[in-house]
């Protein structure tokens, strides 16, 4: 029988090397006994519209940090992740002409899975960082060391990001009109400018509308959370019982199973087909097909409408020989699913001088090729996920102002992996309705 602990019987892939289990056990009850961060009802709400942009009547927009930092819990941040993610679905609520679900990887995306359990300098060999909620990113011993104190931190965080953003988005983010926030004058620096230029047009248009009607009365903008359901002792320390004897996941709106953590028999699969809350399933090149429908099935077993998101994340140069196969597979079974791609995690490479980044052609590649495919199959891309920051870090190579290998140590600031800077973020909200007008 499911319980928010029927995982811990079941084998757990990327547990953190703890020194001390009974501080673990402790920071768990302590979080046990604190408030949810979110409610019953928002999670209802978005798993209805998720169940709308799976039938084309809405679009998802995933994105934020790829490891969300303590030190990011600020106002400056917070705003401006908040601001570049409103941003880029004004672009795509006038492109595609349909409302837009914004999800933020925010208010507590502060574990990573790692591949290496060990990175090595020189000649130490530390524990890998495994994000802020598990230890420190400074390569010493101490701050590597997975301390359980950083649960609770990492809640408080979590908590006050939330609650920042509800104060912003309950008083409307009216300034968004402004047209100085809104300088898309960097495009013209791009190969693609010309194939842009109607759709800045058409936004600059909104804006000004917008401007004109205004002062608008403040109007509540909903935005939801999401984050990788990881650390199942944080997860199932904050699911709590709702109606009709069900279990949600009150830290966050959508939480999502990695890639590395999707094992059929594994606790992670265990724990997140409990919860009642819509769940995303990360959908990569090695996840065999028959697994992946076998996953569904543990995941979404009453075909509920929105309760299940796959992100396929398969790489530019494979997509096109997967992608279709798995569409065919979950339609054969009549399993409902929303369909999002993340362009970012497949297209990941390391430079000569041992930098990780992605190239934004590739990402864009990916991209295009995800709307075509299901465009040809006759399928729904109801959503993109995008790993991104407002600040013009360079992380990513390309984009309108054609960053280069010599760039990337200029700005590069993400703890984990490469993301799109404000522009690069802004131009994909431009290709991508650039890309779905071609196909209409
Ligand atoms: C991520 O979204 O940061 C991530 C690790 O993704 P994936 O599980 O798809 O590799
Ligand atoms: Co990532």
């Amino acid at each position: 029988m499911w319980r928010p602990d029927s995982w811990q019987t079941r084998p757990l892939q990327q547990f953190p090397p703890y020194p001390d289990l009974p501080a673990l056990q402790k920071a768990t009850q302590e979080l046990q006994r604190l408030p949810p961060l979110v409610t019953e009802a928002e999670i209802d709400n978005l798993q209805r519209q998720l169940a709308d942009a799976a039938a084309g009547k809405r679009f998802l927009l995933q994105g934020g940090d790829c490891a969300e930092s303590f030190a990011d819990c600020n106002t400056d941040s917070i705003t401006a992740k908040l601001k570049i993610l409103l941003k880029m679905s004004l672009v795509l609520v006038h492109g595609l002409q349909k409302p837009i679900i914004r999800v933020g990887r925010i208010a507590g995306q502060y574990a990573k899975p790692r591949s290496d359990e060990f990175e090595s300098r020189d000649e130490q060999v530390l524990p890998s960082y495994r994000g802020d909620l598990i230890n420190g990113a400074e390569f010493d011993a101490g701050s590597r060391t997975p301390d359980p104190k950083r649960l609770l931190t990492g809640y408080g965080l979590a908590s006050l990001t939330l609650n920042y953003i509800r104060a912003l988005t309950e008083s409307g983010f009216g300034d968004l009109s402004a047209a100085e926030h809104w300088d898309l004058s960097f495009v013209a620096d791009s190969p693609r400018a010309d194939e842009y230029r109607q759709v800045v047009s058409d936004v600059r248009r909104a804006i000004a509308l917008m401007q004109t009607v205004a002062p608008a009365p403040a109007q509540r903008t909903e935005f939801f959370t999401c984050h990788e359901a990881l650390h199942l002792h944080y997860e199932s320390a904050l699911t709590r019982p709702g109606r009709d004897h069900r279990w949600y996941n009150l830290s966050t709106h959508l939480p999502w199973i990695g890639m590395r953590t999707a094992d059929l028999a594994g606790a992670h699969v265990e724990y997140m087909r409990g919860i009642s809350n819509p769940v995303a399933l990360k959908v990569g090149p090695k996840l065999p097909l028959d697994t992946l429908r076998r996953l569904c099935q543990a995941l979404n077993p009453e075909r509920l409408p929105g309760r299940l998101t796959l992100i396929h994340r398969y790489g530019a140069d494979q997509i096109e020989s997967l992608l279709p196969a798995a569409i065919q597979a979950i339609r054969a079974d009549g399993m409902p699913v929303l369909w999002c791609a993340d362009p970012m995690h497949g297209n990941t490479r390391t430079t000569t001088n041992g930098i990780k980044t992605r190239r934004f052609d590739d990402i864009l590649r990916e991209l295009e090729s995800s709307f075509a495919i299901h465009h040809d199959c006759h399928s729904v891309l109801g959503g993109v996920h995008f790993e991104m920051t407002a600040e013009p870090v360079t992380e990513c190579l390309g984009g309108a102002s054609g960053l280069e290998e010599q760039d990337l140590e200029r700005a590069y600031k993400s703890l984990v992996d490469p993301r799109l800077n404000g522009e690069q973020a802004l131009e994909m909200a431009l290709s991508i309705v650039r890309v779905s007008e071609r196909l209409c």
